[in-house]
């Protein structure tokens, strides 16, 4: 008889016995990305049944808006015949599926497309084939296999899933904060080996003690190789996700699982985990390999800019019976309570191009 193999939160403390405490980017990789058992290789985490809700999931006209964007922007670049358009998470499908019927409506766009998916969840990439087949979609396994032509990208609370590690000031200097086992139960405890203050980014180095710094490597790295890419072919990369504009301390990491928060250490892969994003080291990493960085928008500015409310108006005089469910979705993702503040929308382009919505 075959052994039944060992859980996720088992193989976790398992390794935490076998070779001592592990790094938060580590644990967060592991509850995420396991290759069998992580987070994002479950059921659609997506949606009211799931665990969360997104902003393509509230209403169609925010991929709407996107296509508006992307579609500008290739006819800045002068309508280029090839070109590839990018997602990173594609989630169900629903934004790029938005994004393409209203950007495949300009003449060429559609003949021009190599549409290009960065995914890790088999039941997703399931819905993504359902719903983009008649694009031609592939998936990518890596950011460099895509065409010559210019490069759009398009990111919607992806960076938000990448592994961070956490550091927390100490008397002499910065210690890391580790996932450990004390009486066989997970807890956060500290490397006491300290790591001196000048490594720290200047805004950070002379924080209270006590503070906590979080740095986001892998989306450092996701957008260093995004924009050389970028940079050397052409095109811009819009990201949408919940994040801070400067570099900052402050503990984000957080754990949800049926809408609510929960512990972030108490279940490994059944909970999603996230953090928030800071733009500011972003658009340094985008800055360094040569493209141009817009202001940092709010998402309820960008969306408004981008004309969410004309665009609501012609849904709902097209739909009276849904004009109250059109109103509600619209001020979900424009209001400053809802998602319009705590979501931003970041872009990097070639030098030239002038992104639509950024500035008013
Ligand atoms: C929070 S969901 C957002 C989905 C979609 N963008 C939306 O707005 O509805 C995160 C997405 O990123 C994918 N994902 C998370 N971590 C990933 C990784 N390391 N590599 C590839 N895809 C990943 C998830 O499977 C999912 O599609």
């Amino acid at each position: 008889m075959t052994e039944p193999s060992p859980s996720l939160p088992e193989l976790i403390d398992m390794q935490i016995r076998t070779t001592g405490p592990m790094s938060i980017a580590t644990y967060m990789g592991l509850c995420l990305t396991h290759p069998s058992k992580g987070y994002y290789k479950g059921p659609d985490p997506l949606g009211a049944k799931g665990d969360f809700i997104t902003a393509p999931e509230i209403s169609q006209m925010f991929g709407e808006l996107i296509g508006f964007f992307f579609v500008n922007i290739w006819q800045q670049m002068g309508s280029p015949k090839e070109f590839t358009l990018l997602e990173l998470g594609p989630g169900r499908g629903t934004l790029m599926a938005d994004i393409l019927r209203v950007a495949c409506r300009a003449e060429g766009f559609r003949d021009g497309l190599d549409l290009r998916l960065f995914e890790t969840n088999p039941a997703l990439i399931a819905e993504q084939n359902a719903r983009l087949e008649p694009y031609g979609p592939k998936w990518v396994d890596s950011f460099e296999k895509v065409g010559p032509g210019p490069l759009l990208v398009v990111a919607n609370e992806f960076l938000d899933a990448l592994p961070i590690r956490q550091f927390v000031r100490g008397k002499e200097g910065w210690h890391e904060r580790m996932v450990g086992l004390s009486e066989g139960k997970r807890q956060f405890g500290l490397n006491p080996t300290p790591i001196p203050i000048a490594s720290m980014p200047e805004r950070v180095a002379n924080a209270a003690e006590n503070a906590v710094f979080e740095v986001g490597l892998a989306n450092g790295e996701v957008m260093s190789r995004l924009a050389r890419t970028v940079s050397a072919q052409g095109g811009a990369i819009l990201v949408i996700d919940y994040g801070y504009a400067q570099t900052q301390t402050g503990e984000t990491l957080q754990a949800v699982r049926d809408h609510k928060y929960s512990d972030v250490l108490a279940e490994p892969g059944a909970a999603d985990l996230s953090v928030h994003v800071d733009f500011e080291a972003l658009g340094s990493v985008a800055a360094k390999a040569g493209l141009a960085i817009q202001p940092l928008a709010t998402q309820g500015d960008w969306l408004v800019r981008m004309g969410i409310n004309e665009r609501a108006r012609a849904l709902s005089g097209a739909n009276p019976q849904l004009a109250g469910d059109i109103a509600a979705a619209r001020d979900r993702l424009v209001t400053p309570e809802q998602m319009g503040e705590l979501f931003k929308v970041f872009c990097a382009a070639s030098p030239g191009l002038a992104p639509p919505g950024f500035t008013s």
